[in-house]
């Protein structure tokens, strides 16, 4: 019960497939009780309600690009759950040139801009609202999942990899600022891939797990373990942590090449 007491905002949560779904059952378990939010157009699928029944919680929808939507779903989850906020899951993540199979050399500009704007400037914008509503308790913990592409190139990403990119830098330089101000520590997670909408959305998606999965010596993280990670996260063991983005990937990102990917090209060089 390492989050018991706890209040939080959890984001993302579209299907049982999703992070933001597993990170909702088990801060449930660990004691926290919580919000459930997501953009109102992925609340028409109905899905969430199973997961609100399942862990006690309320739903506010709000679209994370807008501010009013996103000062109503502090104001009221701080009504709901009777306080300030201690913990936050940015799990949130959109491209429509992805979406629509643009390349990155050719990419749509109207589209970037939304990417940006759903993928990485929501979090600035959650951090502000909260920031000036003094939403959030000290010590509160705000995370936001992020992928590798930030730091390397994997063409397929496209313009989620600037997305990214963003999203990593706005975690630390808040978290500069919320730290100095209320202690509140700001962390990204970097995840492995992951079988989810957002994950299957991405071109060649299985063939890219699957070179994960045998580069990382643990195998890819799953969404059960990325759950877990958040809630320690989110938990008072790990106080001094902040601005920082923490590798999920079962030691992909230090691994340069595994014995199991040389041997499929010796297969192919020996035909
Ligand atoms: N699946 C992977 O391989 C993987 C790997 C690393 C990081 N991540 C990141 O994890 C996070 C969660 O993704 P997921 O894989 O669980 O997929 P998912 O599709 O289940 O979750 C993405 C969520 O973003 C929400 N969203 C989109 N636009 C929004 C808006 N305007 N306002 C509020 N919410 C909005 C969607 O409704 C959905 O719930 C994303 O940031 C994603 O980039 C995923």
């Amino acid at each position: 019960m390492i989050l018991k007491g706890k209040r939080g905002i959890i984001t993302g949560a579209l299907d049982s497939n999703s992070i933001a779904w597993k990170v909702a059952l088990k801060a449930h378990a660990e004691g926290a009780t919580f919000v459930l939010t997501n953009a109102p157009v992925a609340m028409r699928m109905g899905e969430i309600k199973k997961l609100a029944a399942e862990t006690g919680s309320e739903i506010v929808p709000a679209d994370a690009t807008s501010i009013d939507e996103l000062t109503n779903l502090f104001s009221k989850s701080q009504e709901i759950l009777g306080g300030k906020i201690d913990f936050v899951l940015h799990s949130i993540g959109m491209s429509p040139n992805i979406r629509k199979n643009i390349p990155y050399t050719d990419l749509n500009y109207d589209y970037f801009m939304k990417s940006l704007d759903i993928s990485a400037i929501s979090l600035h914008k959650m951090l502000s609202v909260a920031y000036k509503m003094d939403a959030l308790s000290e010590w509160g913990s705000v995370v936001a999942l992020s992928y590798i592409a930030a730091q390397r190139v994997y063409p397929f990403y496209t313009d989620m990899a600037d997305a990214k990119a963003a999203l990593e830098s706005i975690a630390r330089s808040f978290g500069y600022h919320y730290g100095k101000a209320k202690k509140v520590r700001v962390n990204t997670i970097s995840q492995s891939p992951t079988k989810t909408t957002a994950g299957n959305g991405i071109k060649g998606f299985d063939n890219f797990y699957n070179v994960a999965e045998s580069l990382s010596p643990l195998g890819n993280a799953s969404s059960d373990a990325c759950a877990d990670f958040c809630v320690a996260l989110f938990s008072d063991y790990t106080r001094m942590v902040t601005m920082q983005n923490l590798y999920h990937d079962g030691g992909y990102s230090n691994t340069g090449i595994s014995m199991e990917l040389m041997e499929i090209f010796e297969g192919k060089t020996a035909q």
